[in-house]
């Protein structure tokens, strides 16, 4: 077994143990999301403005239902790829976009 497949185990034990669904949803951003859309959801990163990802801290880059950002993240939202194959599910996308929207004021 190698280690990404202990490490993939060892993080769904932890989640079934503590299904912390915020706190997960930060940590998965924070791993996995953030080199685009920024840790402060402003997309000003060198990825995000290169692929013009949208201002989350306002009600324009917010302008999406939840079923759409749900969507966008499993399935992929071009130029962004879906996270489905990667392990995210339905719940995890949900609590994401949950967090997303936290960065509008
Ligand atoms: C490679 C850069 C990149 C990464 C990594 C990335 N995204 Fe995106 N994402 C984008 C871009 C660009 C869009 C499309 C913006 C548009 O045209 O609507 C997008 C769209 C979205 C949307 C749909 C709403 C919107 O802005 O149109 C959501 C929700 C979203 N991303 C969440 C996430 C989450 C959650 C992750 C981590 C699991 C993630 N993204 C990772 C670049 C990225």
């Amino acid at each position: 077994m190698n280690w990404t497949i202990k490490a993939t185990l060892l993080a769904s034990a932890v989640m079934i143990a503590a299904p912390a669904a915020y706190g997960d949803a930060a940590a998965t951003y924070t791993a996995k999301c953030a080199s685009c859309h920024g840790a402060d959801g402003k997309g000003q990163t060198t990825m995000g403005k290169k692929q013009k990802a949208k201002d989350y801290t306002t009600a324009e880059g917010q302008k999406w239902t939840d079923e759409e950002g749900v969507k966008a993240i499993l399935e992929g939202k071009a130029p962004m790829k879906g996270y489905k194959e990667k392990g995210i599910t339905e719940a995890d996308a949900k609590d994401l976009v949950k967090y997303i929207r936290a960065f509008k004021k």
